[in-house]
């Protein structure tokens, strides 16, 4: 009955068990899943771009190949993650005609501008330090291959958030136009990085039944908490200040405070008026289109293999 299968999908999340492709699940489990990974693949695919600009314009040759192995990696996640939602029933295609449509989002990060070398920087330490801390907590979700993506995917956003801290600790180090770069690129990125993190919990409309459902195990504002908290030391060590006049150590709390989001740009960036929103669905819209003889070549090598034709 269905009963029963609700009461066994209850009672297997209540025992940390993971939900599996095959197993029951209730529909609005199963939509919530399918809205989240997809946006989380869209993030990702999106996010290749800011940093893609500095691909080319990278000032060394080591620089550049860490670079091209990050924007690489950050394809394969959004592939993860896309197979992660088939899994649900929905078609690839159909999840990237909603992102070019505009009914489904990315990240709200990815629609500000990478104006220096140091947003290459900013954006490893920042905005992958961010995915790392709201990503190791999914690791945990209990729906099976979005937990199994996010282990491998938590491995390589280590390399990334690394990368980006010893890129900005080098600039800081160095000349004082250097060290001035730095500081502007961590200036323009704090903010939108905590916003990352989504609304406030009061204001989080899915929030509550996530965390039931146990795909979502830490509040939006713990997790923003928890990413200040590893950053105020990060930020001494590298020598440069994060720009919140309210951030200190409340020795009652064990944490920082620090101060009021405006909240009222996090709206207008997911409205779709953020500086770069026109300018990544474009791009995005035109690499889809661009790319459609190789996806329509791959499948038809994958028709003629399984034909036997060719090997
Ligand atoms: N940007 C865009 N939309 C956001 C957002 C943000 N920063 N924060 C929240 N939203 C949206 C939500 O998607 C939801 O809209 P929807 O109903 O259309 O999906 C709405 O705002 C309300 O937010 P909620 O808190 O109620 O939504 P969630 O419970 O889904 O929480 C979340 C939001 C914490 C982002 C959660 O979806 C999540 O953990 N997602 C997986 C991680 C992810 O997507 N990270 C994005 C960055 S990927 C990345 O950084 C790649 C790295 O390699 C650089």
């Amino acid at each position: 009955t269905a009963e029963g299968f609700e009461a066994a999908f209850d009672a297997a999340v209540a025992a940390d068990e993971r939900i599996e492709p095959r197993d029951w699940m209730p529909e609005a489990y199963r939509a919530s899943l399918v809205r989240q990974i997809a946006q989380h693949a869209h993030s990702e695919i999106i996010g290749m771009q800011p940093e893609a600009n500095w691909i080319s314009r990278a000032p060394s040759l080591r620089r550049k190949a860490i670079l091209m192995a990050k924007v690489q990696d950050e394809a394969g996640h959004g592939l993860y993650l896309y197979s992660a939602a088939e899994t649900l029933g929905t078609g690839r295609e159909e999840l990237l005609d909603k992102l070019h449509t505009g009914r489904q989002k990315y990240s709200s990060i990815f629609n500000y501008p990478t104006l220096t070398w140091a947003d290459v920087g900013a954006i490893g330490w920042l905005v992958d330090g961010a995915a790392i801390t709201n990503q190791v907590p999914l690791c945990r979700c209990s729906y099976g291959p979005y937990a199994r993506a996010m282990v491998r995917i938590c491995k390589e956003e280590s390399f990334h958030q690394r990368q980006g801290y010893e890129l900005l600790l080098a600039l800081s180090n160095g000349t004082p136009a250097q060290h001035e770069m730095a500081q502007d690129a961590v200036n323009r990125w704090w903010w939108p990085s905590l916003m990352m993190f989504g609304p406030p919990d009061d204001e989080s409309a899915h929030s509550a039944q996530s965390m039931a459902w146990k795909i979502k195990r830490h509040s939006n504002d713990e997790l923003r908490q928890r990413f200040v908290d590893i950053c105020v030391p990060q930020a001494e060590a590298l020598g440069l200040a994060l720009p919140d006049p309210d951030l200190r150590w409340n020795e009652e709390r064990g944490r920082h405070d620090f101060g009021a989001i405006d909240w009222a740009e996090f709206r207008e960036v997911l409205k779709g008026n953020g500086p770069c929103n026109e300018q990544r669905i474009t791009q995005r819209r035109r690499a889809h289109e661009e790319g459609a003889w190789v996806r329509d070549a791959a499948a038809a090598y994958a028709t003629k293999r399984r034909a036997g034709s060719v090997p």
